[in-house]
Order: C-alpha cells, then sequence, then structure tokens
C-alpha cells in the first residue's frame, strides 16, 4: 500500500493545522549546534608511528594522477560518494559518476530479502556497465560495491554462515579465521561483489552494546592477533600476485575509532576517556589491520569526549593518514556524517575536511552531491583535500584491477553458484563452530553424551536458523526469515539427529519438552532473538526466558539430565538456568552449521572455546573487564572447560538485580500503551486519560486474547485527538537513521468521514505528519486487521524533531472513525511501507 506521491506535501501544512495545534509549528531553526571546542582532539605525537608496509608503485601513482587530470569536478565529487542499492539505479550511478553502491542490511536485489545468488550478479553487473558507459571525453571509472559480509556472505541466500565474531573469538584460532577470510571472499566473488565491511575490529567493553558479538572480544589481544590473518584471507597478501583480486576482495577495518568503549554500552554514543586510554585499549588491531594492507576504513558513528568521529580531523588525518601512513580510504558510516555539530546528512563538507575519503548516503546521496559539488565549486571543500579523496579511492580501484577486471560476472568465480556454502566451506564453518563453543558448566561430567543414547532435543532455539544465525542474515535484524531461506544449513537439531542417528541412537525433537518415554538426557537449546546495532542495546544483561527455564525445570525434577546450550550475542547473566542445568554450553552465534555443535556434544571433538568476554555475575554487572580493578565475574575472561575438567557449580543466587527498562521501540501492546507511556485522548490541547465520551472514546476490544487491543471511535462532534504520549521525550534520531518504521496493527469498523492525520509531536509547537484517510478508508473496505508502517523518515521530513519525540504516536480527526488498535510498535520493517515523497 502506498500514499499517492506529494500528498504529504500537499496536505501536511493546512489540514494537520487544525487538529495538531497542542503541538504544532515552530520546529526549532536548527538542531542546537553543540559546541565542541577543545573536545575529542587528540594529539598525534602521542600516538606510536608506523611505516607503511604496502609499497606506492609509481605506476600506480601515475596511472591515478592521469586519471584525476582527466576527471570533471562533477566526476571528482561522484567519487567519493556511495549509495544504496535501495535508494539508486545504475543510471544514477552513471548521472552522478557515482564511485561506490553498497546493500545494507536492509537493501537487495529487487528487493527481496532472499533475492538468488544471480540477481545480485546481475545487479553487480548492472551497476558496473553503467560506470564503464562512455561518456564524452571523460575516463571511465568502475563503480565498487561494498556489503556487510561479517560472517561470511551473510546477505545472500546459500552463502555458508560462520559464527559470529564472538564465537571466533572464543576460539583463539588465528589460522581458522584466515580461511573464513578467504572462504568469504570467494563467495562474495560468486555475486560479483568486490569489497566487505569487515573485519569489525571493536574492543567491547559494555556489553549492553547491540554490536557485542561482532566484536572478538574485550580485550584488545583477541582482535589484534586477528586482524591480520582474517584481512589477508580476504585480501589476499600484499606482493602476491592475486592481492585484491582473483579470490580476493578489498576488506575493511571498522569503526575507527572507540566503537566498543561508548558509555553505557550505547550504539553510536559516547567514548569518554582520556585519550591515552582511548589508544591502548581500541587502537592496537588496526596496526596489524594495516600491516596487512587493508585498504579501506571505516569511521566510526561514535563519538570521543563528545565530539563525532565523523568530524574528528586529528584523529581522521592525524593519526590514520599521518602517524600511521594509511594510504587507503576511509570510508564513512551509513549517514554518520549528518551526526557531526552543524551538518545535516545530506550536507557536510566538515567530514571530508576532517578526513573522510567516501561518503556513505544510503539514501541522501543526491542530494549530498549537489551541496558538496557546491562546496567544491566555491572552495569550502578545497579541490586539494577533494583530489586527496578521490586519489585514494582510486588508488585502491586500481591496486585491486578493477579497471581492467571487466563485468562482474566475467571475473574469477563470477557466476559459479555452487561455491555458495560449497561442502568445503560448509566444514569449516563446522569447525568453526567446534572451537567456538564454551564449557562453563558439566556437573557430573555428564559431557560428553553417548551417541547411542535415547535423546530429547527441545527448546526454541533447537531448530530455528533464525535465532542460530543471529543479526546481519539475509536482513538487517536477522529477523523474518524462514528455513526455507537457509538451503545450506544445519540446524542444531538436525545435526544432532544426523550424528546420534549415525551413532545408532534415536533423538526426538519437541520444542516444549514433552515425551513419551523417558529420555536418557535432554538437549535444551534457547537464547537471543536477532537484533543488529542499536536495536540490540540492552539496559543490563540479564537473560529473561520463563518458558525455557521452567522447560529446564520441568526436566531436572523429572530426572532427566539436562544440558543447556545457549544461543546469544553476549555473555549474560542466566544463573537460573546454570542452577536448573546439568551442563551449560556457551554456544553464540554458530551460524549455518548446527552440525558443530552436536560433534562437540557427542565428544567428536572435545571443547576448546575460552570466554572472549568475562561472564556476569549479576544481571547489572554490564562493563565487568579482565583487568578491572575489582574484576569480579562468574566467569572470568579466558574461562572454559574441557571434558577432563572437574565441571562441578555450586548453586548460584537467583535474585535479578536490575528490572529491564522501557522498550524504546513498544508504543502499544498487549492492550496497553508501552512503559513509560500513556494513552490520552480528547479535543486538541485537552488530552487526559478519560475526557467522557463526547468526542471521542477508548473501550478495551479483543483480538486474539481478552482486552489484547483499544477500540477509539470519534464521535464526529469536533475535532478530536488519540494519542500515545511519552512521560519524558525520547530520541529517535537514530532509528530514523537506522530506516525504522512506525508500524500499526489495527482493524477499522467504520471509515472515515474527513480527513485524519497520522501524526508525531516532539513539543510545543512542533509536530508533523500525514493524512492517512485514504489508507485507513482501504482498511475499512476490507474489514482486515491491517498493518501500516510508515519510515520514521517521512515523519522527519514533515518537521518532527526525532532527538525530542514526546508524542510518537497520534491520530487526529473532527470526523468520526471507529477502529481498533492491537499494536503500535517502532520497528526494523518487514512488509511494504507508505512512501512519503
Ligand atoms: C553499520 C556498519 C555497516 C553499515 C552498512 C552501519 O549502520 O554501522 O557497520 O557497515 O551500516 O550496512
Ligand atoms: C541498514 C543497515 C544500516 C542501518 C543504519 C539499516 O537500515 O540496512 O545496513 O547499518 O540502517 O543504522
Amino acid at each position: 500500500m502506498h500514499l499517492p506521491r506529494g500528498i504529504a506535501m500537499a496536505l501536511g501544512a493546512t489540514s494537520l493545522m487544525a487538529f495538531a495545534s497542542p503541538f504544532l509549528a515552530e520546529i526549532p531553526a536548527a538542531r542546537a549546534a553543540v559546541a565542541e571546542a577543545g573536545a575529542g582532539a587528540a594529539h598525534p605525537d602521542m600516538w606510536p608511528t608506523r611505516t607503511a608496509t604496502v609499497a606506492r608503485d609509481p605506476a600506480v601513482e601515475r596511472r591515478v594522477d592521469a586519471l584525476i587530470a582527466a576527471m570533471s569536478l562533477e566526476q571528482k565529487v561522484g567519487q567519493i560518494i556511495q549509495a544504496d542499492i535501495a535508494s539508486v539505479t545504475p543510471d544514477d550511478v552513471y548521472h552522478y559518476h557515482l564511485g561506490s553502491v553498497l546493500n545494507g542490511g536492509n537493501s537487495d536485489p529487487g528487493g527481496r530479502y532472499n533475492a538468488p545468488a544471480k540477481d545480485w550478479l546481475a545487479a553487480a553487473d548492472a551497476f558496473y556497465a553503467a560506470s564503464m558507459k562512455p561518456d564524452g571525453k571523460l575516463p571511465r571509472i568502475p563503480v565498487m560495491w561494498g556489503s556487510d559480509a561479517v560472517h561470511g556472505h551473510n546477505n545472500v541466500v546459500g552463502a555458508t554462515l560462520f559464527p559470529h565474531n564472538i564465537g571466533l573469538g572464543a576460539a583463539r584460532n588465528p589460522d581458522l579465521v584466515r580461511r573464513i577470510g578467504a572462504a568469504t571472499a570467494i563467495e562474495m566473488r560468486v555475486t560479483g561483489l568486490d569489497w566487505t565491511f569487515a573485519p569489525t575490529l571493536a574492543v567491547v567493553r559494555d556489553d549492553r552494546w547491540g554490536r557485542t558479538y561482532e566484536g572478538f572480544g574485550e580485550t584488545p589481544e583477541i582482535a589484534a592477533s586477528y586482524a591480520a590473518p582474517l584481512i589477508e584471507g580476504l585480501q589476499g597478501r600484499i606482493g602476491d600476485k592475486d592481492w585484491l583480486r582473483g579470490p580476493h576482495i578489498i576488506a575493511t577495518a571498522k569503526h575507527f575509532l572507540g566503537d566498543g568503549g561508548t558509555a553505557g554500552g550505547k550504539d553510536q554514543g559516547d567514548a569518554r576517556m582520556p585519550e591515552a586510554q582511548l589508544r591502548d585499549l581500541f587502537s592496537p588491531p588496526y596496526l596489524p589491520a594495516l600491516d596487512a594492507g587493508v585498504q579501506s576504513v571505516m569511521v566510526s558513528f561514535s563519538s570521543w569526549n563528545g565530539a563525532k568521529m565523523h568530524g574528528n580531523g586529528s584523529l581522521l588525518t592525524g593519526v590514520m593518514k599521518e602517524r600511521w601512513n594509511f594510504d587507503g580510504f576511509l570510508v564513512g558510516d551509513w549517514n554518520g556524517h549528518g551526526q557531526v555539530a552543524g551538518c545535516t546528512t545530506t550536507d557536510c563538507p566538515q567530514s571530508a575536511i576532517a578526513g573522510l575519503d567516501m561518503y556513505m548516503a544510503p539514501d541522501s546521496w543526491k542530494e549530498l552531491y549537489r551541496t558538496t559539488l557546491a562546496h567544491a565549486r566555491d572552495g569550502t571543500l578545497p579541490v586539494t583535500r577533494l583530489d586527496d579523496a578521490v586519489r585514494r579511492i582510486l588508488r585502491v580501484k586500481v591496486r585491486a584491477g578493477l579497471f581492467e577486471a571487466g563485468k562482474p560476472s566475467s571475473r574469477p568465480y563470477g557466476g559459479q553458484f555452487d561455491l555458495l556454502g560449497s561442502r568445503e566451506h560448509r566444514a569449516l564453518a563446522r569447525e568453526a563452530v567446534r572451537e567456538s563453543l564454551v564449557l562453563l558448566k558439566n556437573a557430573g561430567g555428564l559431557l560428553p553424551l553417548k551417541p547411542g543414547a535415547n535423546v530429547l532435543v527441545a527448546g526454541d532455539g533447537a531448530d530455528n536458523l533464525t535465532k542460530q544465525t543471529g543479526g546481519w542474515t539475509l536482513s538487517w535484524q536477522g529477523t523474518g526469515t524462514k528455513r526455507s531461506d537457509f538451503p545450506n544449513a544445519q540446524s542444531i537439531w538436525e545435526g544432532i539427529d544426523a550424528d546420534v542417528r549415525a551413532a545408532g541412537g534415536s533423538a526426538t525433537l519437541a520444542v516444549d519438552g514433552h515425551y513419551v518415554r523417558k529420555p536418557d538426557v535432554a538437549i535444551v537449546v534457547f537464547g537471543e532473538d536477532p537484533y543488529a546495532e542499536f536495536q540490540g542495546d540492552r539496559p543490563d544483561v540479564g537473560y529473561d526466558d520463563a518458558k525455557n527455564l521452567a522447560l529446564l525445570r520441568s526436566l531436572k525434577a523429572a530426572g532427566v539430565p539436562t544440558v543447556a546450550v545457549f544461543l546469544s550475542g553476549r555473555a549474560m547473566w542466566v544463573n537460573p538456568f546454570l542452577n536448573a542445568s546439568d551442563a551449560f554450553v556457551a554456544a553464540w552465534l554458530p551460524g549455518s552449521e548446527g552440525g558443530g555443535v552436536a560433534d562437540v556434544l557427542f565428544g567428536k571433538a572435545d571443547f576448546r572455546g575460552k570466554l572472549p568476554y568475562s561472564w556476569p555475575r549479576s544481571s547489572d554487572q554490564t562493563d565487568v573487564n579482565v583487568g578491572d580493578a575489582d574484576y569480579d565475574p562468574l566467569f572470568p575472561y579466558g574461562f572454559g572447560l574441557t571434558f577432563a575438567d572437574k565441571g562441578d557449580l555450586a548453586p548460584v543466587p537467583e535474585e535479578r538485580a536490575n528490572a529491564a527498562a522501557a522498550d524504546p521501540g513498544l508504543l502499544f501492546a498487549a492492550g496497553k500503551p508501552g512503559k513509560g507511556r500513556s494513552l490520552l485522548l480528547g479535543a486538541p490541547g485537552a488530552l487526559s486519560t478519560n475526557p467522557g465520551p463526547d468526542l471521542i472514546e477508548a473501550r478495551a476490544a479483543d483480538r486474539a486474547a481478552q482486552e489484547d487491543s483499544v477500540r477509539l471511535r470519534w464521535t464526529g462532534a469536533g475535532p478530536a485527538v488519540a494519542a500515545i504520549v511519552q512521560d519524558t521525550p525520547v530520541d529517535l534520531s537514530r532509528q530514523a537513521n537506522g530506516d525504522l518504521a512506525l508500524e500499526l496493527e489495527l482493524k477499522v469498523d467504520a471509515p472515515p468521514s474527513a480527513g485524519v492525520s497520522l501524526l508525531m509531536g516532539c513539543g510545543a509547537r512542533c509536530a508533523g505528519g500525514f493524512p492517512i484517510r485514504p489508507v485507513l478508508a482501504e482498511a475499512a473496505k476490507t474489514g482486515k486487521w491491517t498493518r501500516i508502517a510508515v519510515p520514521l523518515r517521512c515523519f522527519e521530513k514533515a518537521g518532527v524533531d526525532m532527538t525530542r519525540v514526546e508524542t510518537p504516536l497520534s491520530l487526529a480527526t473532527s470526523g468520526t472513525l471507529d477502529l481498533i488498535l492491537s499494536a503500535a510498535r517502532i520497528v526494523s520493517p518487514s512488509g511494504p511501507q507508505l512512501a512519503c515523497k
């Protein structure tokens, strides 16, 4: 369902006025620019020096110089901009001379999250062809395509999915990650892509962070030991003939700098610490990465001492380029430049001036191109800096042989689809799973299990590839996938079943744990649902899961020995689960090869994994790190039992420290507003919980359960509003930048008799929204439950200040209307959305 283009524009100002007076107008002239004088200025001479390991090839430099001399200014500006395939066409790449495209986590060829591999290759060919199409005398410069292949080529159906970095960190095996890099590069080549936004070299200090699993661990040592082998696996070795080409691709070290050190583990937050600490904790992995020849570095969304990295010249230029002699290019993160003080996503010369070489401007590229061109013309962006950025990008393209490579499908491995999830790659992934598992408890030496046993497999993670593969899998959040999206994969249950059957035993799957014949042992697989980035930020590290806890306890009560297999993207407080199980395995996010779990549980291999993150003693022990003065985790960094160890564990306290804080995305569900929010009704400007029935009334209604919804009925006696109002304003700017949407589930029983507005409010005289009468009228016709999703960015465009939303949802009309609302959420949308432009 799409709103006709222009509707929002046409109606925005006038019709909203009538209903929205309590919220409206006077949108702050500009967001107050934070004064950052002095904050975040580094002293490069405090940082180690580094000599370049990639020799400057005079032939490459001459060629780049010649290209630059022949390029138009427009072409140079286009070269430093990267657009997302959801918002750019091959034609655009041609006309705007764009240097690069990417697919964000939710962007896929044809807009299908499970688009077949051949569609990826065809899209790569189309973008390449557009970049090479003749254009007068201008030199032709091949486009490069970047993708987050962060645990294998995870955006593509059928690819091998390796354990997320947290599991690889547990393996402590640099040779393993080298081979994983090489396999990932080949699978990317199959689909015609030449550049991965990996590895993440974050040193993660607070496990509340939603990207904890993207980091290898809490110390700089693990990431530092992995950086070079992984990058060499991906890119090949400096000096080799197939460096950056053939079976190899271009890698990215990210996110520079301090991404894992933000206060409170907040994604895109602020690392508040002295310079020496920033240097000593977070920068060590970058040195081996540079020494191994990594050709791009992604700038972090985060800040250091209040100043956004995307504007930090002292670190981007002073340290990375000058002190460390990095001669590849710095790519930005998803509209990250827009967060620099004084910038917007479409206008930010500050970032390039600070040292950014390529803007990641997914949807903002066109307007950014226009403003950047203007800045280049008037000298705001000095041409020397522009040329330097272009030179760095071209240097990498020449080094990678892109000018000679031909169209992606004609390059080595292009179109060899049987290499996606090949037997060899899957065997490697299975080996990685075996090495990643950490055994935390093994009472009475329950493990290894006898493969001839009668085994019950239970828990909602047992046969669940969505959970097992985690975020950054086919979709950004890793949610919304189904079994058939994983043709080359084995769930943990499938792996156990195969191993046990091969050994003459019998295994039974019952997610809820029921059984007829009492099993010899039960394996219960459970854990976190997938998430990515800030969507995964948590108020603490307590793991709550009443269902699987009850399951473990009932099995124990029945005298069945239990093995808990815990899937998670971080170390979590699981004390009640530890008490309720005889053996406990931290399995992280293992990826496509569930068989690797079976191999170890049944003793084909011993446990080798060691904790890459200290395991918390309480649910509020969120930032416990080895080396802390008062270090007191439940299991220390480096802990991990083997079969030979005595694995008993005395009962641990079960009291949970923190109650979970409000979920920023939950506006209304289960018949009531989300925590920290109220449902208010009434005439504009006079909202209350219970205004009397004259204008509008709210009554509990049923959808799937008793009173799980609310019926809202507008009488038509005058303008009236139903709104979800915050107790305290909420900052939804990251959610808006992350392409999240306001999603409503409703059923319209009587169509609107007049215009209806869907609004968000941001304090006195600050609001914006859209007319949605046509959508509601349409829903009334079907009489069915309808899902309506509006991108948050549309509200931003309509004038809402996303940094201080007070009313995340309001519906206003002066006509009659009767609808039932069952849910309102801010989510990463999994279906069609209304268009706002
Ligand atoms: C993430 C990056 C990622 C990029 C492109 C950003 O939001 O922070 O890690 O590479 O999106 O998907
Ligand atoms: C994209 C991700 C990106 C994120 C930024 C999502 O919509 O798909 O790739 O990292 O937005 O927050």
